[in-house]
């Protein structure tokens, strides 16, 4: 338990959700978080509406005995399937990715001076379950969403660069590089933003309708650049932070004015492959994680 007593669970699929840990970090000054990936089932996006859901809530209340006095669902896919099921299963209050996102995206248009067009990437079943379309909707804003399936495992296998891109260059053990690895990446995103944005030739703002997007941003933007539609790309994790400061104030939760909490703590677990959690995990949460505890949910 934090200095403040307040405990917050925060699940994801997998660690992609660490991205929006690492936005809620800061405001959460003195809690405790205890962060679950659901490695050992991921990915949710390809899965059905009931798997989905049922591993939803084996996730969530398996925080919620961990002390969680409040939940954020930091995976896209669990937000637009399971939402509505946690919230009714859940006596604390559950924060998902996709309202604050679209909320932001909403600012986003408005800054760019459009009529209310958003490009949404996202997994298979966010996409067939239409969450974002009707949550832009509800805001006058339409939504063109585009499933990007392979960019998951891009991502969970480290496929991504920062640097330059070289199709070429071996590796020091005289297999493929980082950076061409990256390279395939690239290829992959070019194809699916090229799909994408033929699709919604209106579209001004492109959100990541998925925490393992944000890892390609940069990559993102520089492919929109190169396709010539420079789209203003929007990131749902630091919106979800901040509906997180908002609930917890709004449920009297808040730490107040105290500037004697101390930082956030965090304890991490998963129910797979810790080695990878706890290697790839800092490129996600920005800082290490430290040691990942396994916990068996079940199938
Ligand atoms: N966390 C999921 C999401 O944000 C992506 C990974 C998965 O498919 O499980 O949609």
């Amino acid at each position: 338990m934090g200095a403040t007593g307040l405990t917050i669970g925060v699940f994801d699929s997998g660690f992609g959700g660490l991205t929006v840990l690492r936005e809620l970090l800061p405001l959460v000054a003195g809690s405790h978080c205890v962060y679950l990936g659901d490695t050992a089932r991921l990915p949710y996006g390809s899965k059905s509406r009931e798997t989905i859901v049922r591993y939803a809530l084996s996730s969530a209340r398996f925080l919620q005995r961990q002390g969680a006095q409040l939940l954020v669902v930091a995976c896209n896919t669990a937000t637009a399937l399971a939402l509505e099921d946690l919230r009714a299963a859940l006596p604390i209050p559950v924060v998902g990715v996709i309202q604050p996102g679209v909320e932001a995206a909403v600012t986003a248009c408005r800054e760019v001076g459009t009529a209310g067009e958003v490009l949404v990437l996202a997994t298979q079943a966010t996409v067939e379950s239409h969450a974002y379309a009707r949550a832009c909707a509800t805001l006058a804003l339409k939504a063109t969403e585009k499933a990007c399936p392979l960019l998951v495992p891009l991502v969970e296998e480290g496929w991504i660069c920062e640097g330059t891109l070289d199709e070429e260059t071996p590796g020091e053990d005289g297999g493929a590089s980082d950076a061409a690895r990256a390279f395939v990446t690239a290829q992959v995103l070019r194809i699916y933003l090229g799909e994408a944005l033929r699709d919604a030739p209106e579209s001004r703002a492109l959100l990541l309708g998925c925490t393992h997007y944000p890892l390609l941003r940069t990559e993102i933007e520089r492919t929109l650049a190169e396709l010539g539609r420079p789209l203003r790309v929007i990131d749902s994790a630091q919106a979800t932070a901040r509906a997180v400061e908002r609930v917890l104030s709004e449920q009297g939760m808040a730490r107040g004015d105290r500037a004697d909490v101390g930082d956030a703590t965090c304890e991490f677990f998963a129910t797979d492959s810790v080695q990878k959690f706890e290697r790839l995990g800092p490129r996600f949460l920005g800082r290490p994680v430290g040691k990942v505890q396994l916990v068996d949910l079940g199938g």
